[in-house]
């Protein structure tokens, strides 16, 4: 996996972020590196990619304007951005559950644009919606049944991985869905997606409407779903907490994509922490 904090200039040798950015005299490092010009130069050989897409529900209404987007195997991104700044809809763009306008959307250099959902479970991305994401009436474990439906022979292996990630899930299988906490219905609903055995996970704001405590738990859980090769793209309202555990985030506002860095640099970027983390901070 390539560094996005140490790049190669065009003589071909090392530069920093922040030397190559010393250059160019209005923009900051993580406003360079959401220019067009620097999606197209870092998203090379990117696992899931998306250029300049443009995507809406309404005719005639755009929701992304313009977005550019890359996930290089074995990351874990984080999106953030304020209400209605397109988040899930970049999400659903991604997983064929609206219609792309314009521009692309690759994954291994493929091109899924709009692409069914079932082709893309196929193919190994899974997506976890915010919100009814289980099958209420049924217990855990026929979540989980149901979560690997296309290939049913690797059902106790898979189950085994998965309860080995949320213990619970064992311990409960017998248990409806629809009887456990919200914290404990996401666990069924990753549990479900992760199943599939999939190679990227898109996971629609995991914490939101869970207690702190679970809230941790959530993040800790995606840090080590993430460390079993799983690459994760993952919307938060929680801004704060999703950079500090992300490899790379983007801040998307009305659309497009308004800065994009590690997850450190953003969380330290006084321009992102003016604009986005005191105000999704206070909304919390
Ligand atoms: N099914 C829909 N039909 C029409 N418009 C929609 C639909 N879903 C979302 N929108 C509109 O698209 C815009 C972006 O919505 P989206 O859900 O992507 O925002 P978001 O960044 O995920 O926000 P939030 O933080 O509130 O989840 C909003 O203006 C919203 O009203
Ligand atoms: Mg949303």
């Amino acid at each position: 996996m390539s560094d996005p904090l140490f790049e190669v200039d065009e003589s071909g040798e090392d530069v920093t972020r922040a030397d190559a950015v010393a250059t160019s005299a209005e923009l900051t490092p993580a406003e360079k590196a959401a220019t067009r010009e620097e999606h197209i130069r870092l998203a090379e050989g990117a696992l899931v990619r998306a250029d300049d897409l443009v995507a809406g529900y309404v005719p005639g209404v755009n929701i992304l304007r313009g977005c550019d987007f890359y996930l290089q195997d074995g990351e874990l991104v984080g999106i953030i951005g304020p209400n209605g700044a397109g988040k899930s809809t970049l999400l659903k763009a991604l997983f064929g559950l609206i219609p792309v306008r314009s521009g692309a959307v690759t994954l291994r250099g493929e091109d899924i644009t709009s692409a069914p959902a079932h082709r893309l479970v196929q193919l190994g991305v899974g997506y976890v919606p915010q919100n009814n994401n289980v099958f209420p009436s049924l217990t855990i474990e026929e979540n989980m049944q149901m979560g690997v439906y296309l290939r049913s022979k690797t059902f106790q292996s898979r189950f085994d991985y998965v309860t080995e990630l949320f213990p619970l899930l064992g311990e409960r299988r017998k248990a409806k869905a629809g009887t456990l906490s919200g914290g404990e219905r996401q666990m069924v609903a990753m549990g479900r997606a992760l199943m599939m055995d999939p190679s990227v996970l898109l996971l629609d704001e995991p914490s939101a409407g869970l207690s702190p405590a679970y809230q941790d738990e959530v993040f800790i859980r995606c840090r080590r779903i993430n460390a079993t090769g799983v690459s994760i793209i993952m919307v938060e309202q929680n801004a704060r907490r999703c950079l500090q555990i992300c490899d790379r985030g983007y801040v998307l506002d009305q659309g497009r994509n308004a800065y994009t860095d590690t997850g450190r640099s953003l969380m330290n970027d006084p321009k992102v922490i003016e604009l986005y983390l005191g105000t999704l901070a206070k909304a919390q």
